[in-house]
């Protein structure tokens, strides 16, 4: 099983710098994300977006209509507006539902998003979306069990050999994420700040000082091993 790293955000200079030191493989957004950015329009996000990733790095995004037939032609001009696949994302609302099943039935790569329950997962899955997205946080703070959802969801997905990719969001720390992992997910996405927690730590940092200051302590201020 391969797992994907993502990162949830719009700004495409943030995602060209965070890939340098980070093995991040796409981008999911949602309105929320791009409604953030006012400077430029909302479409011109997804393209500067799209431009720093690569035809095969999976891109998230979210149809903001809340009827079926506005999912529909909004999933149209999405995909019309780019030269590649784009999973759309819809929330798994009623009309969410219904334009998953005519959308899939298009052929096109689905994203089940807003999910808080392992039923949603389960019928988002059955109707043929391709990734479902439990939102880990939003689920804990309404007093559900983020993790107990993310299990029974992969335990569900693996008894009945479903293909969907479980794509956990909304994290607001990094152990949300690592029991996230070893609850099952295949996916995770994450804002550009905690992405960087992820990796960062004080002690880190420290060891790095250390080794710098007694090496040239010893061997003189700007020594390096062989110069
Ligand atoms: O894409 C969904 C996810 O970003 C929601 O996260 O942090 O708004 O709960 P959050």
């Amino acid at each position: 099983m391969s797992f994907t790293l993502l990162m949830d955000g719009a700004n495409a200079d943030v995602f060209r710098s965070l890939s340098q030191f980070l093995p991040l493989d796409g981008v999911t957004t949602n309105p929320s994300i791009l409604a953030k950015n006012t400077t430029i329009s909302a479409e011109e996000q997804l393209v500067r977006i799209n431009e720093v990733l690569s035809p095969n790095q999976p891109l998230h995004v979210q149809a903001i209509a809340e009827t079926v037939d506005g999912i529909r032609k909004e999933a149209e001009q999405i995909r019309n507006a780019f030269e590649r696949e784009i999973c759309i994302k819809v929330p798994v609302s009623t009309e969410g539902m219904k334009a998953i099943k005519h959308l899939v039935q298009d052929g096109v790569t689905i994203t089940a998003t807003g999910i808080f329950t392992t039923q949603q997962a389960f019928l988002a899955a059955k109707a043929g979306a391709s990734y479902v997205a439990p939102y880990v946080n939003r689920i804990d703070i309404q007093h559900g069990n983020s993790m107990e959802v993310i299990r029974r969801i992969r335990q569900l997905f693996d008894t009945y050999g479903m293909p969907a990719r479980i794509l956990a969001a909304s994290f607001k720390n990094v152990r949300q994420i690592e029991e996230a992992m070893l609850a099952g997910v295949h996916e995770v996405t994450v804002a550009p700040d905690l992405l960087e927690v992820l990796l960062n730590h004080q002690g880190t940092d420290a060891a790095v000082k250390q080794f710098t200051n007694e090496f040239s302590n010893a061997f003189g201020e700007g020594k390096t091993l062989f110069e």
